[in-house]
């Protein structure tokens, strides 16, 4: 059964937590960044539409974690998202357990790290619980840096957003990192638009991406303005949870008209819900990359398939309008 669930806060509990494109001909529908063209580029690499995240890498052996990421970048998926803090849920055995195993999945297979765009991040300390002071956040990546077993990850984020931390220190950590050659280039998670800004004004090289919850079952990053400063700035939305944790395609949570609504447009397009979400999130012109979870190696190339699947105008809004159950004005 799939749980309402919400990454591991830094209590341990669950709880709440691009390249633009121009619109085009209608013909063309909102789909204007065209799902199926190559995915934009994050640390001067590109990255499919469709992301691998590790958040739920845990409770199997390595041989079939190494599986399903080589499946993965078998499928074309190249930006692997982990953080610090997975490992604290889902069977996992605490802070640090799934960069601990994706490093071994990355020293067993020789050559797969130069594959895959690796990105993590930190700035969650259990019991704080944010710490995005330039001390903790050195610490933090140089720790990944060594649970990983890579000498430099291409993207590191900030996890949440720490507002005891002034934006000109964490510039200055990632500046430090970076110099380095800890990492390529850096990104923010769950931040707002104005502290994303305000972390943008003291770095001297352009934010390379935002991670924000985006789906179906969470639209704000279409109104709040996240979305937006992608657009303006070309800042890459890695969309987390597209499918909602995988409540878009239970139904678990959701309004029954999205369910009903899904389905009649998985119909129309081959695709099955879990489809119809990702090529909704693909839909919008910024080009978000859809960070996928699924353990199913069948369910993975289905949804890189999905995300190459454009949705018209009239169709994605019919899926905001179920969504919200609302018309919109
Ligand atoms: N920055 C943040 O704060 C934050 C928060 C949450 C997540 N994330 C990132 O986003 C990534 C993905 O999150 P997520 O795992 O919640 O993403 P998701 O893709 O929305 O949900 C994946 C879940 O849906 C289930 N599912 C059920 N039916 C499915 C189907 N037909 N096809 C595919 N999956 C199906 C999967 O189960 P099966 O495995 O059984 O297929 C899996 O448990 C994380 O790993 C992490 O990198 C970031």
């Amino acid at each position: 059964m799939v749980r309402e669930e919400r990454e591991p806060t830094p209590t341990g509990a669950t709880g709440a937590a691009g390249a633009t494109g121009v619109a085009g001909p209608e013909v063309a529908g909102p789909g204007v960044a065209g799902p199926g063209v190559a995915g934009p580029e994050v640390a001067g690499r590109p990255v499919g539409r469709v992301g691998l995240g590790c958040w739920r890498m845990t409770g199997a052996d390595d041989a079939t974690h190494g599986a399903w990421v080589g499946a993965a970048v078998d499928a074309g998926i190249t930006l692997v998202d982990t953080a610090d803090v997975y490992g604290l849920d889902w069977g996992g055995t605490g802070f640090g357990a799934c960069e601990e195993t994706l490093g071994r999945v990355l020293a067993a297979a020789p050559g797969l790290r130069d594959r895959i765009v690796l990105a993590t991040k930190g700035g969650i300390v259990p019991g704080v619980p944010y710490d995005s002071s330039a001390a903790a956040i050195t610490r933090a990546c140089e720790a990944s840096l060594r649970r990983l077993g890579v000498d430099h990850v291409d993207l590191y984020q900030i996890h949440r957003p720490d507002p005891f931390a002034h934006p000109e220190e964490v510039a200055g950590a990632l500046v430090a990192l970076r110099e380095r050659g800890l990492v390529r280039a850096v990104g923010v998670s769950n931040h707002t638009v104005a502290q994303t800004r305000a972390l943008v004004a003291h770095l001297p090289f352009a934010l390379a991406t935002t991670q924000p919850e985006y789906s179906l079952a969470h639209l704000d990053p279409l109104r709040d303005g996240t979305l937006d400063l992608c657009a303006e700035t070309g800042v890459v939305p890695l969309a987390w949870s597209p499918l909602g944790g995988g409540r878009l395609v239970t139904g678990e949570g959701i309004r029954p008209g999205l369910g009903a609504a899904m389905d009649t447009v998985a119909e129309r397009h081959g695709l099955d819900r879990a489809g119809v979400a990702v090529a909704f999130v693909c839909a919008h012109p910024t080009r978000p990359v859809a960070l996928v979870g699924t353990r199913d190696a069948d369910r993975l190339r289905a949804l890189v398939d999905a995300a190459a699947v454009s949705l018209d105008r009239s169709t994605v809004y019919d899926l905001i309008e179920a969504a919200e159950g609302v018309p919109l004005p």
